[in-house]
């Protein structure tokens, strides 16, 4: 029992809705969420994703007209992923001038300027075999992600992306020094202004089952634990938070984010840089597919997922629910 009770009577609070509702500190607003959107070279028209109920693959021109759209509904950025047709080991498509992300950065800068447009930085959607890095063969035989020759690709896809307007790049592949070798490139090139917002929390989750399929990048063999985080080593976190920092980083990313509302607080609390949230595409087709049998209750259910992430202590979140978020709130 309460001690301070018959005195102390904490439904006083919730009794009344307005007073509920002005008490509530949390709120979601649609200016705090980015939307992803998957871009890819050679559809016609855009395809739905089956694993993920409401996402498409896009073309460039049905991109722009998401993004402009998105604008209107009160959503200020999008984080944009690439489709190629053609891959190859090193995942040269990701620099490409032309490539489906470059086309679509410029789509949409000319038909909303003021959408801020994040380009996702990383070369497995663009590798014959999945990996976020070309490969190298060990000493014993197995096969390894290069670290050092993955920075070569990953700055030369950020320049491109800057190249071609992005106003922010955003490095995802989970690679060691990532971050300095972009930052240098991009300051050489003269675009000291493009901030970059590191994936720098990134575990090695199974939440990214249905986004595989929706970026067809899924690694052929192997997975990808000798690069993101294992979800069962926290005390890896802040170190990985402050490179990032250290390196140049001006915003930091946990990812995925719903199971990992822990590892959220404690950065919030201990890294002194704006923190970026991704609901990932697990998170996402669960609700989507729960409530689509009935289960749940879709719409209650992911403000209440979302506003927890809030609740942690993140600043932004990108999420699939963005649009949706946008007309609920
Ligand atoms: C690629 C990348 C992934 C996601 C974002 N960037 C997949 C992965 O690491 O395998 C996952 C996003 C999601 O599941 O929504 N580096
Ligand atoms: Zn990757």
């Amino acid at each position: 029992m309460n001690a301070g009770y018959p005195r102390q009577r904490l439904r006083r609070l919730r009794y009344n809705a307005t007073l509920r509702s002005m008490l509530a500190g949390v709120r979601l607003h649609a200016s705090e969420l980015i939307a992803p959107i998957f871009v890819h070279e050679a559809l016609a028209r855009r395809r739905p994703i089956p694993s993920m109920p409401g996402q498409f693959q896009r073309p460039v021109a049905d991109a722009a007209d998401f993004a402009a759209s998105l604008f209107e509904k009160g959503i200020r950025a999008v984080l944009l992923f690439g489709i190629p047709v053609e891959k190859d080991p090193s995942g040269s498509g990701a620099w490409a001038e032309d490539g489906a992300v470059q086309q679509a950065i410029g789509a949409i800068k000319s038909a909303v300027p003021e959408q801020l447009v994040i380009a996702d930085t990383c070369l497995c959607e663009y590798t014959d075999h999945g990996h976020c890095g070309p490969l190298v063969e060990l000493p014993d035989g197995r096969q390894e992600v290069d670290n050092d020759a993955a920075l070569v690709g990953l700055t030369r896809t950020a320049l491109s992306q800057a190249q071609a307007g992005a106003d922010v790049v955003a490095p995802s592949a989970m690679m060691d020094g990532q971050v300095a070798a972009i930052r240098t490139a991009l300051d050489a090139a003269g675009f000291q202004r493009t901030p970059i917002l590191a994936y720098a929390v990134k575990f090695a989750s199974s939440l990214y089952g249905p986004f595989r399929e929706a970026a067809e990048s899924a690694p052929k063999s192997g997975d990808r634990r000798s690069y993101q985080m294992d979800p069962l080593a926290p005390k890896q976190v802040l170190p990985e938070a402050r490179a990032d920092l250290a390196e140049g980083a001006d915003m930091i990313m946990v990812k995925p984010a719903g199971a990992y509302l822990d590892v959220i607080a404690e950065v919030a609390k201990k890294i002194d840089a704006p923190l970026v949230a991704y609901q990932v595409s697990g998170e996402y087709s669960m609700v989507r597919l729960a409530g689509a049998a009935g289960a749940i209750d879709e719409r209650r259910v992911a403000i209440e997922l979302t506003s927890a992430i809030k609740r942690a202590g993140a600043d932004l979140i990108i999420t699939y629910f963005a649009e949706a978020l946008a007309g609920w709130l």
